[in-house]
């Protein structure tokens, strides 16, 4: 018989038909006379009953189905008289495909911690939480391709493996075939990567911007979405080692056209889990956060507040003044913590904000100079309880400024001479930003660390599974 995948059986009328149905056992209780089991395949939060009559099966038989066990069920689809759901499974034929060892399941009993469940990242996609979760995630990612899709817009796929480190922030992973127990050096002391792989220093990517303004400059609107790599020593629950980021880049914008593009940006996604999961959802609210629902509706519905750097820090000061503490000085001319943007978010306009013109010192090369000579025209999106979730800027299209600013930062000429024909054949104005996919998992899910929105997050001290 063909199998009927749980989501589907959940909604099925015709009471009375054969089913076949299977899926790895949740709970398993009952008496002498009869015997339930909540049954979960993963395709919904939800499980579907199996109601097994004991005078039709061997009571021995059926001993190894216990919590985490995988069983295949012939059955009749019935009405249900418990509370919660419409139909159950009465079952005929029961087949165990696999056992779990009650002493040694490590998903025994509810309500392991989520610090228990990341040393079992192998097991936890079958608890509840993590269902929703990564179910969530793949609608996530089909939403950012049909956004995209329906602009007309490119999927456009940028390299992995790169010789140019793009935010020039020098937190590169290296990528070496060389023996490195013995490592040949040039004369000047300097690692010899001539007979290296690749024959020069090569290193995962930080970034797929600078390929992705190649692509902008050729297709128009294109947008990139893949694995990102950053040896930041950050143990925060906001950063990974390895991480997914979508990054558009639109030929022919300038800043105002990429916010509100930043914005229908994130606001689509959203609106698209509230459409898409609402299960998964409903339980992420119900369990850990009761206010998600209604956060994710707010930020469809109000425009994201707009302002400069220099006007965020003049309010971060002023607070600093009426006795607001925080951890870390805001004076202008710094980065701003991850406190200061949540304040701005979260406290003083209550809505989501985009910051623009950061100082040019704290930005990176490529960004577009002002007249001022002091700030670039970079723009953070800030969300509540996240903080920076996209960063992105007006490029610079002016080969001399450009050339000057790479320089004066120490971005090597040699490195990105591919890059900086962009500028010497065609050059036009353009803009794009980059969205980190699992800042906006924490912020549709409602976890509140990273680690937890990934399969199996990388972490500094942390590379198992
Ligand atoms: O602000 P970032 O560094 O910007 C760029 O990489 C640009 N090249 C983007 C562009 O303009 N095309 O990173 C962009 C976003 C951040 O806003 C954040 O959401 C996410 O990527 N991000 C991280 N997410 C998880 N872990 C990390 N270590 C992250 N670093 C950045
Ligand atoms: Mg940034």
């Amino acid at each position: 018989m063909e199998r009927t995948v749980i989501v589907d059986a959940l909604k099925r009328t015709d009471i009375g038909a054969e089913i076949n149905i299977k899926g790895w056992v949740r709970t398993r209780r009952g008496n002498k006379n009869v015997s339930f089991i909540a049954l979960n395949d993963g395709s919904t939060i939800n499980n579907i009953q199996i109601v097994v009559d004991m005078a039709k099966f061997d009571e021995d038989a059926l001993k190894p189905i216990t919590t985490g066990a995988c069983i295949n069920v012939n059955g009749k689809l019935v009405e249900s008289m418990g509370q919660g759901q419409t139909v159950e499974v009465q079952a005929d034929e029961i087949e165990i495909y696999g056992t779990a060892d009650p002493e040694k399941y490590p998903l025994q009993k509810k309500g392991h911690t989520l610090e228990y469940l990341r040393e079992i990242a192998h097991l936890r996609p079958r608890t509840n939480t993590f269902g929703a979760i990564f179910r969530i995630r793949h609608n996530m990612a089909m939403a950012i391709h049909t956004f995209f899709h329906e602009r007309g817009f490119f999927y456009f796929h940028t390299p992995l493996i790169t010789a140019s480190d793009c935010e020039g922030a020098g937190q590169m992973f290296q990528v070496t075939t060389q023996n490195l127990y013995d490592l040949k050096k040039t004369e000047d002391g300097k690692i010899d990567y001539s007979n290296d792989f690749f024959g020069k220093q090569a290193s995962l990517t930080v970034s797929g911007q600078l390929e992705g303004e190649l692509a902008a400059m050729s297709l128009g609107k294109i947008y990139t979405f893949g694995p990102t790599f950053r040896a930041e020593n950050s143990n925060t629950p906001r950063h990974l080692a390895e991480f997914w980021m979508i990054e558009p880049e639109v030929a022919f914008i300038e800043i105002a056209e990429n916010m509100q593009l930043a914005q229908e940006f994130i606001q689509f996604c959203v609106r698209w889990a509230l459409e898409h999961c609402q299960d998964d959802l409903a339980f992420l609210c119900k369990m850990y956060d009761n206010d998600l629902i209604d956060r994710l509706k707010f930020v469809t519905e109000n425009d994201f507040k707009r302002l400069t750097y220099t006007e965020g820090v003049a309010i971060l000061k002023e607070a600093v003044q009426n006795g607001k503490k925080f951890e870390f000085p805001v004076d202008w001319g710094t980065d701003l913590q991850s406190e200061h943007e949540r304040y701005l978010v979260e406290e003083h306009f209550k809505l989501p904000v985009i910051l623009t013109d950061y100082p040019k010192e704290i930005k990176s090369f490529y960004m577009k100079q002002n007249e001022d000579g002091k700030t670039v025209r970079a723009m953070d999106v800030l969300f509540p309880k996240i903080g920076e979730i996209i960063g992105g800027s007006q490029r610079e299209e002016d080969y001399e400024k450009l050339s000057r600013r790479a320089a004066e930062m120490g971005v090597p000429e040699k490195d990105i001479w591919w890059y900086m024909d962009t500028r010497r054949f065609g050059t036009a104005p353009h803009a794009g930003f980059g969205l980190g996919f699992e800042r906006l998992m924490l912020f549709v899910t409602g976890m509140q660390n990273i680690r937890d929105v990934i399969p199996f997050p990388r972490t500094p001290n942390n590379c198992d599974f």
